[in-house]
Protein backbone atom coordinates (compact mmCIF):
# COMPACT_ATOMS: atom_id res chain seq x y z
CA UNK A 1 0.00 0.00 0.00
CA UNK A 2 1.29 3.60 -0.85
CA UNK A 3 0.49 6.45 1.04
CA UNK A 4 3.02 10.27 1.32
CA UNK A 5 5.16 10.80 4.39
CA UNK A 6 5.56 14.53 5.95
CA UNK A 7 7.23 15.74 2.97
CA UNK A 8 4.88 14.67 0.30
CA UNK A 9 6.97 11.45 -1.35
CA UNK A 10 5.74 8.19 -1.98
CA UNK A 11 5.94 5.31 0.62
CA UNK A 12 5.18 1.69 0.98
CA UNK A 13 3.54 1.57 4.05
CA UNK A 14 1.20 -0.81 6.09
CA UNK A 15 -2.29 0.58 6.40
CA UNK A 16 -2.67 3.76 8.59
CA UNK A 17 -5.15 5.62 9.49
CA UNK A 18 -6.69 7.93 6.69
CA UNK A 19 -6.49 11.62 7.08
CA UNK A 20 -9.67 12.21 5.20
CA UNK A 21 -12.09 13.26 7.89
CA UNK A 22 -9.47 16.14 8.43
CA UNK A 23 -9.80 17.79 12.44
CA UNK A 24 -10.69 20.71 13.47
CA UNK A 25 -9.55 24.20 15.26
CA UNK A 26 -10.90 24.34 18.92
CA UNK A 27 -12.65 26.87 17.47
CA UNK A 28 -14.35 24.52 14.93
CA UNK A 29 -12.82 25.66 11.64
CA UNK A 30 -10.84 23.25 9.68
CA UNK A 31 -7.15 22.56 10.86
CA UNK A 32 -4.99 22.62 8.37
CA UNK A 33 -2.36 19.96 9.72
CA UNK A 34 -2.05 17.82 12.75
CA UNK A 35 1.78 16.78 11.44
CA UNK A 36 3.76 19.56 10.04
CA UNK A 37 4.45 22.68 11.62
CA UNK A 38 4.45 26.26 9.75
CA UNK A 39 7.64 27.43 8.18
CA UNK A 40 9.45 30.06 6.26
CA UNK A 41 10.41 27.31 3.72
CA UNK A 42 10.84 24.11 4.52
CA UNK A 43 14.07 24.19 6.42
CA UNK A 44 12.82 27.86 8.20
CA UNK A 45 11.80 28.77 11.66
CA UNK A 46 8.13 28.15 13.03
CA UNK A 47 5.80 31.02 12.21
CA UNK A 48 4.18 32.41 15.43
CA UNK A 49 1.09 32.83 13.81
CA UNK A 50 0.34 29.05 13.08
CA UNK A 51 -2.37 29.17 15.77
CA UNK A 52 -3.12 25.44 15.06
CA UNK A 53 -0.09 24.50 16.25
CA UNK A 54 0.07 27.10 19.21
CA UNK A 55 -3.08 25.55 20.57
CA UNK A 56 -1.80 21.84 20.24
CA UNK A 57 1.43 22.70 22.27
CA UNK A 58 -0.25 25.43 25.27
CA UNK A 59 -3.01 23.16 26.11
CA UNK A 60 -0.52 19.87 26.34
CA UNK A 61 1.15 21.69 29.11
CA UNK A 62 -2.28 22.24 30.85
CA UNK A 63 -3.51 18.81 30.37
CA UNK A 64 -3.21 17.47 33.85
CA UNK A 65 -4.97 18.93 37.14
CA UNK A 66 -2.61 18.07 40.55
CA UNK A 67 -3.25 14.60 41.44
CA UNK A 68 -5.14 14.18 44.79
CA UNK A 69 -3.07 15.06 48.06
CA UNK A 70 -4.22 11.22 49.24
CA UNK A 71 -6.14 9.06 47.11
CA UNK A 72 -4.34 9.59 43.78
CA UNK A 73 -4.42 6.16 42.20
CA UNK A 74 -7.90 5.04 41.63
CA UNK A 75 -10.01 3.36 39.67
CA UNK A 76 -14.04 4.31 39.25
CA UNK A 77 -17.45 2.93 37.66
CA UNK A 78 -20.51 3.62 37.33
CA UNK A 79 -23.84 1.70 38.73
CA UNK A 80 -26.78 1.87 40.90
CA UNK A 81 -28.05 1.52 43.94
CA UNK A 82 -31.32 -0.10 44.81
CA UNK A 83 -32.84 -0.01 48.61
CA UNK A 84 -34.60 -3.74 49.06
CA UNK A 85 -34.93 -3.20 52.40
CA UNK A 86 -37.02 -0.39 54.29
CA UNK A 87 -35.26 1.88 56.78
CA UNK A 88 -38.08 4.65 56.43
CA UNK A 89 -38.05 4.34 60.04
CA UNK A 90 -34.70 6.12 60.39
CA UNK A 91 -34.25 8.00 57.79
CA UNK A 92 -36.55 10.01 55.16
CA UNK A 93 -33.58 10.13 52.78
CA UNK A 94 -35.42 9.61 49.34
CA UNK A 95 -32.32 7.09 47.98
CA UNK A 96 -33.10 5.35 50.93
CA UNK A 97 -36.71 4.83 50.91
CA UNK A 98 -38.28 1.25 49.73
CA UNK A 99 -37.76 0.46 46.05
CA UNK A 100 -35.97 3.56 44.56
CA UNK A 101 -33.17 3.07 42.26
CA UNK A 102 -30.28 5.66 42.10
CA UNK A 103 -27.62 6.16 39.95
CA UNK A 104 -24.33 6.42 41.31
CA UNK A 105 -20.56 6.72 40.54
CA UNK A 106 -17.86 4.66 42.65
CA UNK A 107 -14.32 5.34 42.82
CA UNK A 108 -11.89 3.28 44.83
CA UNK A 109 -8.10 4.21 45.20
CA UNK A 110 -5.14 3.20 47.24
CA UNK A 111 -4.50 5.98 49.74
CA UNK A 112 -0.04 6.90 50.40
CA UNK A 113 0.93 6.40 46.41
CA UNK A 114 0.76 8.74 43.85
CA UNK A 115 -1.10 8.07 40.61
CA UNK A 116 1.28 6.26 38.82
CA UNK A 117 1.85 3.51 42.24
CA UNK A 118 0.76 -0.42 42.15
CA UNK A 119 -2.45 -1.05 42.74
CA UNK A 120 -1.08 -3.69 45.11
CA UNK A 121 0.93 -1.85 47.79
CA UNK A 122 -0.76 -2.70 51.35
CA UNK A 123 -2.66 0.56 52.21
CA UNK A 124 -6.27 0.89 53.03
CA UNK A 125 -8.27 1.47 50.13
CA UNK A 126 -10.60 4.36 49.12
CA UNK A 127 -14.43 3.51 49.00
CA UNK A 128 -15.87 6.99 47.58
CA UNK A 129 -19.32 6.69 46.35
CA UNK A 130 -21.87 9.76 44.73
CA UNK A 131 -25.06 8.78 44.48
CA UNK A 132 -27.32 11.51 41.60
CA UNK A 133 -30.17 11.33 44.10
CA UNK A 134 -33.40 13.33 43.51
CA UNK A 135 -32.52 15.78 47.01
CA UNK A 136 -29.27 16.45 45.74
CA UNK A 137 -26.09 14.62 45.50
CA UNK A 138 -25.04 12.29 48.07
CA UNK A 139 -21.46 11.35 49.02
CA UNK A 140 -20.06 8.74 51.53
CA UNK A 141 -16.74 9.08 51.00
CA UNK A 142 -14.95 6.00 53.01
CA UNK A 143 -12.71 3.23 53.38
CA UNK A 144 -12.48 -0.58 53.27
CA UNK A 145 -11.69 -0.44 56.61
CA UNK A 146 -14.49 0.28 59.21
CA UNK A 147 -11.78 2.61 61.55
CA UNK A 148 -8.75 5.07 61.29
CA UNK A 149 -5.62 5.80 62.30
CA UNK A 150 -6.22 8.60 63.90
CA UNK A 151 -9.44 10.64 65.97
CA UNK A 152 -8.77 14.45 65.28
CA UNK A 153 -8.52 15.98 62.51
CA UNK A 154 -5.66 18.37 63.45
CA UNK A 155 -3.11 14.92 62.73
CA UNK A 156 -4.01 14.20 59.62
CA UNK A 157 -1.85 16.09 57.43
CA UNK A 158 0.85 14.76 59.71
CA UNK A 159 -0.38 11.60 59.66
CA UNK A 160 -0.53 11.52 55.58
CA UNK A 161 2.84 13.16 55.70
CA UNK A 162 4.39 10.05 57.75
CA UNK A 163 2.94 8.01 55.16
CA UNK A 164 4.37 9.50 51.93
CA UNK A 165 8.13 10.98 51.11
CA UNK A 166 11.02 12.03 53.39
CA UNK A 167 11.35 15.79 52.41
CA UNK A 168 15.01 15.00 51.55
CA UNK A 169 15.80 11.76 49.63
CA UNK A 170 12.02 11.52 48.29
CA UNK A 171 11.85 8.17 49.44
CA UNK A 172 9.34 6.15 51.44
CA UNK A 173 10.21 5.52 54.99
CA UNK A 174 9.14 2.72 57.13
CA UNK A 175 10.75 4.54 59.72
CA UNK A 176 8.76 7.44 59.64
CA UNK A 177 5.94 5.40 59.09
CA UNK A 178 6.08 3.62 62.70
CA UNK A 179 7.71 6.68 64.22
CA UNK A 180 3.88 8.77 63.77
CA UNK A 181 2.16 4.77 64.47
CA UNK A 182 3.99 4.63 67.89
CA UNK A 183 4.07 8.27 69.17
CA UNK A 184 0.16 8.08 68.50
CA UNK A 185 -1.30 4.88 69.99
CA UNK A 186 -4.39 5.47 69.01
CA UNK A 187 -3.54 4.01 65.15
CA UNK A 188 -3.37 0.18 66.83
CA UNK A 189 -6.54 -0.90 65.75
CA UNK A 190 -6.75 0.59 62.18
CA UNK A 191 -2.70 -0.66 61.97
CA UNK A 192 -3.56 -4.09 62.86
CA UNK A 193 -6.31 -4.09 60.76
CA UNK A 194 -3.91 -2.82 57.65
CA UNK A 195 -1.20 -5.51 58.23
CA UNK A 196 -4.10 -8.70 58.74
CA UNK A 197 -5.20 -10.13 55.77
CA UNK A 198 -7.20 -7.36 54.40
CA UNK A 199 -4.49 -5.34 54.51
CA UNK A 200 -4.32 -6.40 50.20
CA UNK A 201 -7.63 -6.88 48.82
CA UNK A 202 -6.92 -9.44 45.69
CA UNK A 203 -9.14 -7.15 43.48
CA UNK A 204 -11.03 -3.64 43.96
CA UNK A 205 -14.16 -6.20 43.82
CA UNK A 206 -13.11 -8.45 46.74
CA UNK A 207 -13.43 -6.07 49.36
CA UNK A 208 -16.23 -4.24 51.29
CA UNK A 209 -16.44 -1.00 51.70
CA UNK A 210 -17.61 0.85 55.17
CA UNK A 211 -18.78 4.32 56.08
CA UNK A 212 -16.25 4.82 59.03
CA UNK A 213 -17.93 7.57 60.62
CA UNK A 214 -21.04 7.47 62.91
CA UNK A 215 -23.23 9.67 60.94
CA UNK A 216 -26.87 11.05 61.84
CA UNK A 217 -30.20 9.85 60.42
CA UNK A 218 -33.06 11.26 61.04
CA UNK A 219 -37.17 10.06 59.82
CA UNK A 220 -39.88 11.66 58.73
CA UNK A 221 -41.27 12.48 62.29
CA UNK A 222 -38.12 14.30 62.97
CA UNK A 223 -36.62 11.16 65.25
CA UNK A 224 -32.91 10.71 65.08
CA UNK A 225 -30.57 8.06 65.00
CA UNK A 226 -27.14 7.12 64.98
CA UNK A 227 -25.59 4.78 62.01
CA UNK A 228 -22.62 2.99 60.78
CA UNK A 229 -22.61 1.92 57.07
CA UNK A 230 -21.27 -1.54 56.11
CA UNK A 231 -21.04 -2.69 52.11
CA UNK A 232 -20.44 -6.32 52.16
CA UNK A 233 -19.02 -7.53 49.19
CA UNK A 234 -20.88 -9.95 47.29
CA UNK A 235 -17.65 -11.10 45.32
CA UNK A 236 -16.62 -12.09 48.84
CA UNK A 237 -13.52 -10.57 50.81
CA UNK A 238 -10.04 -12.12 49.56
CA UNK A 239 -6.83 -10.44 50.58
CA UNK A 240 -3.46 -11.20 48.04
CA UNK A 241 -0.28 -12.16 50.55
CA UNK A 242 2.71 -10.21 50.12
CA UNK A 243 4.38 -12.31 47.92
CA UNK A 244 1.83 -12.24 45.45
CA UNK A 245 1.26 -8.42 46.21
CA UNK A 246 4.71 -7.69 45.07
CA UNK A 247 5.11 -9.68 42.04
CA UNK A 248 1.75 -8.21 41.15
CA UNK A 249 3.13 -4.53 41.48
CA UNK A 250 6.13 -5.44 38.91
CA UNK A 251 4.11 -7.35 36.08
CA UNK A 252 0.97 -4.80 36.15
CA UNK A 253 0.84 -1.91 38.75
CA UNK A 254 -2.49 -1.32 37.13
CA UNK A 255 -3.81 -4.74 38.20
CA UNK A 256 -6.89 -3.90 40.00
CA UNK A 257 -8.30 -0.86 37.61
CA UNK A 258 -7.52 -4.17 34.91
CA UNK A 259 -9.31 -6.26 36.72
CA UNK A 260 -12.62 -4.12 37.38
CA UNK A 261 -12.65 -2.05 34.10
CA UNK A 262 -12.49 -6.36 32.72
CA UNK A 263 -15.00 -7.54 34.60
CA UNK A 264 -17.78 -5.20 33.99
CA UNK A 265 -16.45 -4.92 30.06
CA UNK A 266 -17.39 -8.80 30.46
CA UNK A 267 -20.61 -7.88 32.55
CA UNK A 268 -19.86 -9.56 35.58
CA UNK A 269 -21.26 -6.68 37.51
CA UNK A 270 -19.48 -6.43 40.93
CA UNK A 271 -22.04 -5.61 43.65
CA UNK A 272 -22.26 -4.97 47.48
CA UNK A 273 -25.14 -5.29 50.00
CA UNK A 274 -25.87 -2.29 51.66
CA UNK A 275 -26.13 -2.60 55.89
CA UNK A 276 -26.69 -0.15 58.82
CA UNK A 277 -25.97 -0.52 62.42
CA UNK A 278 -28.29 1.85 64.00
CA UNK A 279 -27.86 3.12 67.72
CA UNK A 280 -30.60 5.26 68.85
CA UNK A 281 -29.74 8.84 69.71
CA UNK A 282 -29.94 8.57 73.60
CA UNK A 283 -27.70 5.80 73.84
CA UNK A 284 -24.67 7.19 72.55
CA UNK A 285 -24.63 9.76 75.97
CA UNK A 286 -24.43 6.53 78.07
CA UNK A 287 -22.63 4.18 75.71
CA UNK A 288 -19.15 2.26 76.99
CA UNK A 289 -16.81 4.05 74.81
CA UNK A 290 -17.29 6.96 72.50
CA UNK A 291 -19.48 5.90 69.61
CA UNK A 292 -18.25 8.75 67.65
CA UNK A 293 -14.72 7.57 67.68
CA UNK A 294 -13.29 6.73 64.43
CA UNK A 295 -11.09 3.94 66.14
CA UNK A 296 -13.70 2.03 66.94
CA UNK A 297 -16.43 -0.17 65.74
CA UNK A 298 -20.00 -0.90 67.45
CA UNK A 299 -20.04 -4.63 68.38
CA UNK A 300 -22.87 -6.15 66.11
CA UNK A 301 -24.17 -7.77 68.68
CA UNK A 302 -24.86 -4.22 70.47
CA UNK A 303 -26.48 -3.11 67.27
CA UNK A 304 -27.01 -5.69 64.76
CA UNK A 305 -26.81 -5.01 60.72
CA UNK A 306 -30.04 -3.74 59.05
CA UNK A 307 -30.03 -4.40 55.35
CA UNK A 308 -30.71 -1.72 53.22
CA UNK A 309 -30.46 -2.21 49.32
CA UNK A 310 -27.81 -3.09 46.64
CA UNK A 311 -25.39 -1.47 45.10
CA UNK A 312 -24.35 -2.73 41.49
CA UNK A 313 -21.24 -1.57 38.98
CA UNK A 314 -22.18 -1.83 35.99
CA UNK A 315 -20.48 0.63 33.46
CA UNK A 316 -17.33 2.00 33.31
CA UNK A 317 -15.75 5.53 32.38
CA UNK A 318 -16.15 6.46 28.60
CA UNK A 319 -13.77 9.61 29.64
CA UNK A 320 -11.22 8.41 32.31
CA UNK A 321 -9.96 11.50 33.26
CA UNK A 322 -13.37 13.83 32.73
CA UNK A 323 -15.16 11.20 34.88
CA UNK A 324 -13.11 9.87 37.39
CA UNK A 325 -10.10 11.89 37.17
CA UNK A 326 -12.18 15.01 37.64
CA UNK A 327 -14.55 13.57 40.31
CA UNK A 328 -15.14 15.54 43.20
CA UNK A 329 -16.38 13.82 46.52
CA UNK A 330 -16.96 15.50 49.54
CA UNK A 331 -18.02 14.35 52.52
CA UNK A 332 -20.32 17.53 53.15
CA UNK A 333 -22.43 16.36 50.23
CA UNK A 334 -25.53 15.15 52.25
CA UNK A 335 -29.36 14.76 51.99
CA UNK A 336 -32.03 15.88 54.00
CA UNK A 337 -32.47 13.10 56.35
CA UNK A 338 -28.58 12.33 56.89
CA UNK A 339 -26.43 14.30 58.81
CA UNK A 340 -23.16 14.78 60.54
CA UNK A 341 -22.44 13.40 63.67
CA UNK A 342 -19.86 14.73 66.48
CA UNK A 343 -16.93 13.27 65.03
CA UNK A 344 -14.10 15.55 64.88
CA UNK A 345 -12.80 13.52 61.62
CA UNK A 346 -15.89 14.04 59.87
CA UNK A 347 -16.29 17.44 61.34
CA UNK A 348 -12.56 18.06 59.64
CA UNK A 349 -13.08 16.68 56.38
CA UNK A 350 -16.28 18.59 56.28
CA UNK A 351 -14.22 21.21 55.24
CA UNK A 352 -11.18 19.78 53.45
CA UNK A 353 -12.82 17.99 50.77
CA UNK A 354 -14.91 20.74 49.01
CA UNK A 355 -11.37 22.77 49.66
CA UNK A 356 -8.88 20.52 47.94
CA UNK A 357 -11.55 20.40 45.30
CA UNK A 358 -11.49 24.39 44.52
CA UNK A 359 -8.04 24.04 44.42
CA UNK A 360 -7.32 21.00 42.28
CA UNK A 361 -10.20 21.13 39.77
CA UNK A 362 -11.61 24.94 39.95
CA UNK A 363 -14.07 26.58 42.04
CA UNK A 364 -16.44 25.29 39.71
CA UNK A 365 -16.31 21.88 39.58
CA UNK A 366 -19.58 21.23 40.65
CA UNK A 367 -20.54 22.10 37.24
CA UNK A 368 -18.73 19.33 35.32
CA UNK A 369 -21.03 16.53 34.37
CA UNK A 370 -19.53 14.14 36.44
CA UNK A 371 -20.50 16.24 39.67
CA UNK A 372 -23.41 17.91 38.86
CA UNK A 373 -26.66 16.61 40.43
CA UNK A 374 -28.24 14.88 37.85
CA UNK A 375 -31.16 13.88 39.18
CA UNK A 376 -32.67 17.53 40.79
CA UNK A 377 -35.23 19.00 38.27
CA UNK A 378 -33.54 22.51 38.92
CA UNK A 379 -30.60 23.99 41.47
CA UNK A 380 -30.88 27.83 42.40
CA UNK A 381 -27.42 28.35 44.14
CA UNK A 382 -26.07 31.95 44.19
CA UNK A 383 -22.51 30.99 44.40
CA UNK A 384 -21.79 32.70 40.73
CA UNK A 385 -19.18 33.30 37.70
CA UNK A 386 -15.72 32.18 38.54
CA UNK A 387 -13.53 30.12 36.28
CA UNK A 388 -15.13 27.79 33.51
CA UNK A 389 -18.80 29.26 35.01
CA UNK A 390 -21.21 27.79 32.54
CA UNK A 391 -24.15 27.75 34.97
CA UNK A 392 -26.07 30.86 34.77
CA UNK A 393 -29.12 32.84 35.92
CA UNK A 394 -29.51 35.25 33.36
CA UNK A 395 -31.26 38.33 34.46
CA UNK A 396 -32.46 37.02 38.04
CA UNK A 397 -31.33 38.59 40.92
CA UNK A 398 -27.64 37.74 41.69
CA UNK A 399 -28.49 37.95 45.86
CA UNK A 400 -30.63 36.99 48.37
CA UNK A 401 -33.00 37.77 49.61
CA UNK A 402 -34.36 39.96 47.12
CA UNK A 403 -37.72 41.19 45.52
CA UNK A 404 -37.53 39.83 42.26
CA UNK A 405 -39.23 36.33 42.65
CA UNK A 406 -35.69 34.33 42.87
CA UNK A 407 -36.08 31.82 45.54
CA UNK A 408 -34.02 31.68 48.62
CA UNK A 409 -34.04 29.95 51.98
CA UNK A 410 -34.78 31.68 54.68
CA UNK A 411 -34.97 28.56 57.83
CA UNK A 412 -34.82 29.84 61.35
CA UNK A 413 -34.28 27.58 64.37
CA UNK A 414 -33.25 24.16 65.10
CA UNK A 415 -31.98 22.19 62.15
CA UNK A 416 -33.52 18.30 61.40
CA UNK A 417 -30.29 16.88 61.61
CA UNK A 418 -28.43 18.52 65.08
CA UNK A 419 -27.36 17.81 68.36
CA UNK A 420 -26.55 19.24 71.34
CA UNK A 421 -23.56 20.36 72.37
CA UNK A 422 -22.57 22.77 75.45
CA UNK A 423 -19.25 23.75 77.40
CA UNK A 424 -16.32 26.01 77.37
CA UNK A 425 -13.47 25.81 74.69
CA UNK A 426 -11.03 22.86 75.19
CA UNK A 427 -8.15 20.92 73.26
CA UNK A 428 -9.37 17.16 74.11
CA UNK A 429 -9.95 13.90 72.70
CA UNK A 430 -13.13 12.58 73.88
CA UNK A 431 -14.47 13.06 77.58
CA UNK A 432 -12.90 9.66 78.80
CA UNK A 433 -15.38 6.48 79.47
CA UNK A 434 -14.70 3.22 81.18
CA UNK A 435 -13.71 1.53 77.36
CA UNK A 436 -12.35 4.78 75.63
CA UNK A 437 -8.59 3.08 75.25
CA UNK A 438 -6.34 2.78 72.59
CA UNK A 439 -5.77 -0.93 72.15
CA UNK A 440 -8.89 -3.03 73.53
CA UNK A 441 -10.42 -3.28 70.62
CA UNK A 442 -7.25 -3.89 68.20
CA UNK A 443 -6.65 -6.81 70.67
CA UNK A 444 -10.01 -8.56 70.42
CA UNK A 445 -9.15 -8.45 66.85
CA UNK A 446 -5.78 -10.10 66.87
CA UNK A 447 -7.19 -12.85 69.43
CA UNK A 448 -11.00 -13.17 69.26
CA UNK A 449 -11.66 -12.88 65.21
CA UNK A 450 -8.13 -14.10 63.76
CA UNK A 451 -7.52 -17.72 63.64
CA UNK A 452 -3.61 -19.23 64.12
CA UNK A 453 -3.01 -18.92 60.48
CA UNK A 454 -4.00 -15.07 60.51
CA UNK A 455 -2.08 -14.36 63.34
CA UNK A 456 0.72 -16.19 61.68
CA UNK A 457 0.69 -13.96 58.20
CA UNK A 458 -0.25 -10.96 61.03
CA UNK A 459 3.26 -11.15 62.32
CA UNK A 460 5.05 -12.46 59.63
CA UNK A 461 3.99 -8.83 57.84
CA UNK A 462 4.92 -6.70 60.63
CA UNK A 463 7.87 -8.40 60.97
CA UNK A 464 8.98 -7.77 57.63
CA UNK A 465 7.68 -4.12 57.86
CA UNK A 466 9.89 -3.15 60.76
CA UNK A 467 12.70 -5.07 59.06
CA UNK A 468 12.35 -2.46 56.61
CA UNK A 469 14.53 -0.17 57.98
CA UNK A 470 12.94 1.01 61.67
CA UNK A 471 15.58 1.24 64.12
CA UNK A 472 16.30 2.95 67.75
CA UNK A 473 13.99 3.85 69.98
CA UNK A 474 11.04 3.70 66.97
CA UNK A 475 11.98 0.17 66.90
CA UNK A 476 11.67 -0.01 70.64
CA UNK A 477 8.39 1.56 70.87
CA UNK A 478 6.94 -0.40 67.62
CA UNK A 479 7.83 -3.43 70.04
CA UNK A 480 5.69 -2.17 72.87
CA UNK A 481 2.86 -1.22 71.01
CA UNK A 482 2.43 -4.78 70.00
CA UNK A 483 3.04 -6.01 73.32
CA UNK A 484 -0.25 -3.68 74.62
CA UNK A 485 -2.06 -4.48 71.33
CA UNK A 486 -1.44 -8.48 72.52
CA UNK A 487 1.61 -9.68 74.97
CA UNK A 488 1.79 -12.58 73.06
CA UNK A 489 2.01 -11.81 69.66
CA UNK A 490 3.96 -8.42 70.52
CA UNK A 491 6.42 -10.86 72.61
CA UNK A 492 6.61 -12.97 69.20
CA UNK A 493 6.87 -9.78 66.85
CA UNK A 494 9.89 -7.97 68.71
CA UNK A 495 11.53 -11.93 69.26
CA UNK A 496 11.93 -12.30 65.72
CA UNK A 497 12.85 -9.05 64.59
CA UNK A 498 15.79 -9.11 66.97
CA UNK A 499 16.52 -12.24 65.91
CA UNK A 500 17.11 -10.98 62.16
CA UNK A 501 18.29 -8.17 63.10
CA UNK A 502 21.14 -10.23 64.86
C1 LIG B 1 -9.45 11.87 49.64
C2 LIG B 1 -8.62 14.82 53.36
C3 LIG B 1 -9.88 11.33 56.44
C4 LIG B 1 -11.46 8.70 52.71
C5 LIG B 1 -9.05 12.94 50.39
C6 LIG B 1 -8.53 14.16 49.87
C7 LIG B 1 -8.30 14.99 50.91
C8 LIG B 1 -8.68 14.30 52.10
C9 LIG B 1 -7.77 16.41 50.85
C10 LIG B 1 -8.28 14.44 48.40
C11 LIG B 1 -9.59 14.73 47.74
C12 LIG B 1 -9.44 15.13 46.30
O1 LIG B 1 -8.46 15.77 45.94
O2 LIG B 1 -10.37 14.82 45.50
C13 LIG B 1 -8.90 14.14 54.52
C14 LIG B 1 -8.80 14.68 55.85
C15 LIG B 1 -9.12 13.71 56.71
C16 LIG B 1 -9.46 12.53 55.93
C17 LIG B 1 -8.40 16.11 56.20
C18 LIG B 1 -9.10 13.80 58.20
C19 LIG B 1 -10.10 13.86 58.94
C20 LIG B 1 -10.46 10.33 55.71
C21 LIG B 1 -11.18 9.21 56.25
C22 LIG B 1 -11.63 8.48 55.20
C23 LIG B 1 -11.19 9.14 53.99
C24 LIG B 1 -11.40 8.96 57.73
C25 LIG B 1 -12.45 7.24 55.18
C26 LIG B 1 -13.27 6.89 56.14
C27 LIG B 1 -11.04 9.35 51.57
C28 LIG B 1 -11.30 8.84 50.24
C29 LIG B 1 -10.71 9.74 49.36
C30 LIG B 1 -10.11 10.79 50.16
C31 LIG B 1 -12.04 7.58 49.87
C32 LIG B 1 -10.66 9.63 47.85
C33 LIG B 1 -11.93 10.23 47.26
C34 LIG B 1 -11.91 10.02 45.77
O3 LIG B 1 -11.97 8.85 45.34
O4 LIG B 1 -11.82 11.00 45.03
N1 LIG B 1 -9.11 13.03 51.77
N2 LIG B 1 -9.31 12.84 54.60
N3 LIG B 1 -10.48 10.25 54.33
N4 LIG B 1 -10.34 10.51 51.49
FE1 LIG B 1 -9.83 11.65 53.03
Amino acid sequence: MSATNERGESIETAPTPEARLGSTTDTGAPAQSDRNSLTVGPDGPIVLHDTHFLNQMAHFNRERVPERNVHAKGSGAFGVFETTGDVSAYTKAALFQPGVRTDMLARFSTVAGEQGSPDTWRDPRGFALKFYTTEGNYDLVGNNTPIFFIRDTMKFPHFIRSQKRRGGSGLRDNHMQWDFWSLNPESAHQVTYLMGERGIPRTLRHMNGYGSHTYMWVNGSGEKFWVKYHFHSHQGVEGLTNEEATRLAGEDADAHRRDLYDAIERGEHPSWTLSVQVMPYEDAKTYRFNPFDLTKIWPHSDYPLIEVGTMTLNKNPENFFAQVEQAAFEPSALVPGIGFSPDKMLLGRAFAYADTHRYRIGPNYHQLPVNRPQAVAETNTYTFDGPMAYDHSGDDPVYAPNSEGRGYADEVGAVPESWESDGEMVRQAYTLRAEDDDFGQAGTLVREVWDDAQRAAFVETVVGHLLGGVQGEVLERAFQYWKNVDAETGQQIEEKVRASNG
